[in-house]
């Protein structure tokens, strides 16, 4: 089998953090979450996987590379518009020729692995198609299927204005090449894309065996900010802690806290889940839970909590405490020692600032 990753988002909806950056490529508990479905395609055994990409390609060619620090061989498939998932299928036919294949979406994040499932799709080669479902509360925001009596695929729509059930495709989809049948008859969609989910209506509709999998644990589509911050929680309650940076006599660590090397918590108190990156200080401060704190960072005098950090950012003497934030690279969040006393901003555009 093969993998192939949806990454051509321009992630509009994490704006002004994607303006810079690929939002694939934004940490989770400190790993990009593209990584993190690299990682899990991986581990259930896939070793050819193909990636593709859009306007942040050059990015996410940089930080994945040819794939060997995972242990995988990337292709990048570019996609010249985000003309939709089946629109990607169709570009990638020559990638995935005729192999079996699982898609992942490059911005999503699904507790546990996906071996299970990939297994149970490897040994049922009768199966044309398998989709992964779960129980949401905003259906009408998804795909939504609708089971017949047998538990079977009866129909699938997407974004319903009245959904037929709260069962929604995750981003998670197996496919064999008759997928290529339906990419190239189906029609763009009222949004102007080639939905997978009309191309699986299609499977359907033409006599091929699609099986559901319903997902019972958490899933998370990271499209907006909340989402980033409760995956990052998610993600945390999950991890193994480990120490491997400097804690001093005067500060107390939990013991779901991670500490990567050369990291330095000096008089504080970090409360877990919580992860401290690699060559960050924590001085004087409290650090509470649910918060990942990104590589190269400063936190001095001051309090953070449920939040995420990115690299080379400094947090100085702020008087209250910092909660349910996205910070991105590069940022200063400090006190002015100068008079006038005053709040002074240079936030990038679509930024979002809640005072007291
Ligand atoms: C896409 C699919 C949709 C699926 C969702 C999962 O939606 O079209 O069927 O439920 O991903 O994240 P989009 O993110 O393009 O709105």
């Amino acid at each position: 089998m093969k993998g192939l990753i949806l990454s051509g988002g321009k992630g509009t909806r994490l704006y002004p953090l994607t303006y810079t950056r690929a939002k694939q490529l934004i940490p989770v508990a400190n790993k990009p979450v593209l990584f993190r479905v690299i990682e899990a395609i991986r581990d259930a055994g896939i070793d050819e996987i193909g990636i593709v990409i859009g306007d942040t390609g050059p990015e996410i060619r940089q930080a994945v590379g040819d794939g060997a620090q995972f242990g995988v061989a990337v292709t990048y498939i570019p996609q010249e518009a985000p003309l939709g998932l089946a629109h990607a299928v169709k570009i990638s036919r020559e990638f995935l020729g005729d192999d079996r294949f699982v898609m992942f979406l490059g911005d999503n994040v699904l507790q546990g692995g996906i071996s299970p499932l990939i297994a149970d799709f490897a040994h049922h080669d009768d199966w044309n198609s398998q989709i992964v479902l779960t129980a949401v509360e905003h259906p009408e925001q998804y795909g939504v299927a609708q089971l017949n009596a047998e538990g079977r695929i009866a129909r699938l729509i997407e974004k319903p204005k009245d959904p037929p059930s709260n069962l929604a495709l995750v981003g998670i989809y197996m496919f064999d090449h008759h997928i290529f049948e339906a990419t190239d008859e189906i029609a763009p969609s009222f949004r102007g894309e080639l939905e997978i989910t009309d191309a699986i209506q299609w499977l359907v509709d033409h006599g091929y065996s699609v099986y559901p999998h319903i997902h019972r644990g958490w899933w998370i589509d990271t499209g907006r900010p909340d989402d980033m911050l409760t995956a990052n929680s998610l993600v945390l309650e999950e991890l193994t802690p480990a120490v491997a940076g400097y804690v001093d006599r005067d500060s107390e660590v939990d013991t779901r806290v991670t500490i990567e090397q050369g990291a330095e918590i000096i008089n504080s108190v970090v409360r877990g889940p919580a992860i401290i990156g690699r060559n960050t200080r924590i001085v004087n401060s409290y650090v509470g839970p649910f918060t990942s704190i990104y590589h190269d960072v400063l936190i001095e005098n001051s309090e953070i909590e449920r939040s995420i950090v990115l690299e080379h950012s400094a947090i100085r003497d702020i008087p209250a405490r910092i909660q349910d934030s996205l910070i991105g690279r590069h940022a200063a969040v400090d006190i002015s020692a100068l008079r006038p006393r005053a709040i002074k901003m240079q936030l990038g555009d679509h930024s979002h600032l809640e005072l007291l």
